[in-house]
């Protein structure tokens, strides 16, 4: 008999990129392969794991929200191709390895991006075991959250921003849209595959409120106090654009207070789950005290 599954950062990973490798066919022309490089060149995985876990806290086979994780994981890496083209934020490097366009020219990354989005939404409906209803909550969802009044939204915000000091309030809601909304996006996914119930889909978006705005702050700390190596993409990449970001704003001191509180925030949420939100818990620590 298999050994029933332990959720931990490594076992998630480990399962997501073998899933990750099965989704796009090699031979099969360029875009494709700009897909998969970006696709497969291991990111830490956060999100389809956020969607696993939501799914397997709520008491559904987390198998059944795989379909829903890898269309997330294909929309951030979508999103990641596009942000570091040089009409956006001009980054060279990406998870330890030259971006998308320095690989293969800025125009096949574009067209590898749009690839991945809009191949995410054919993968996003393949579960056999979810019905009609759960699929078309999700794609409706997906369509939310990554699009103009989520992640697109939150980048228009970004760029925008760019050279000004903004207010507090208009920086939150840039990064809750550009970062946030596909966390969350990736919490709610679990919970539909879950079928769960209303109080636990709540529990789900509180608890992705606070993560994915603390996920930003530390990213833009992690993009002063790091270096390129370890952080697997260039730093100082914020200051070079003129970013507006917490750091600029507030200093690094502050930043990292309020992350600190955003996690607290966060882990909070979870009291609805009980003794079952162990990994989750421990998961909100280690993303306030990553190094990539
Ligand atoms: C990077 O996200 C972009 C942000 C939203 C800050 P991740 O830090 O999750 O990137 P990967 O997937 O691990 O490379
Ligand atoms: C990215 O924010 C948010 C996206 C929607 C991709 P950043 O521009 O700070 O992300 P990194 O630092 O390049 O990963
Ligand atoms: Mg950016
Ligand atoms: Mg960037
Ligand atoms: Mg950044």
């Amino acid at each position: 008999m298999n050994k029933p599954f332990e959720p931990s950062l490594e076992n998630y990973a480990e399962l997501i990129d073998r899933e990750v490798d099965k989704l796009l066919p090699g031979n099969n022309g360029i875009v494709c392969d700009a897909m998969k490089y970006s696709l497969e060149n291991g990111g830490k995985r956060i999100r389809p794991m956020l969607t696993l876990e939501f799914c397997r806290v709520c008491s559904g086979e987390f198998e059944r929200a795989l379909p829903f994780a890898l269309a997330v994981e294909m929309i951030h890496t979508y999103s990641l191709i596009h942000d570091d083209l040089p009409c956006m934020d001009d980054d060279d490097i990406r998870r330890g390895k030259p971006s998308c366009h320095k690989k293969f020219g800025e125009e096949y990354a574009l067209l590898a991006g749009d690839g991945l989005l809009t191949e995410a939404f054919r993968v996003a409906v393949t579960s056999e075991k979810l019905t009609d209803a759960q699929k078309s909550r999700a794609v409706s969802l997906i369509s939310e959250y990554a699009g103009y009044r989520g992640m697109i939204g939150g980048q228009m915000f970004d760029l925008e921003n760019e050279g000004k000091k903004v207010s507090l309030e208009r920086l939150k809601c840039t990064c809750a849209l550009k970062t946030g909304a596909l966390i969350k996006l990736a919490c709610q996914l679990g919970c539909i595959a879950a079928g769960a119930e209303e109080i636990y889909e709540k529990a789900a978006v509180d608890f992705a409120e606070n993560l994915g705005l603390g996920f930003q702050i530390v990213d833009d700390i992690l993009d002063v106090t790091s270096s390129t190596d370890e952080l697997g993409k260039p730093v100082g990449s914020d200051e070079e654009n003129q970013k507006c970001t917490y750091v600029s704003l507030l200093g690094i001191d502050k930043a990292q207070e309020y992350a600190n509180e955003l996690t607290q925030g966060a882990k909070k949420a979870l009291e609805v789950f009980g003794d079952k939100a162990g990994f989750l818990l421990n998961l909100a620590d280690k993303l306030l005290d990553r190094k990539k």
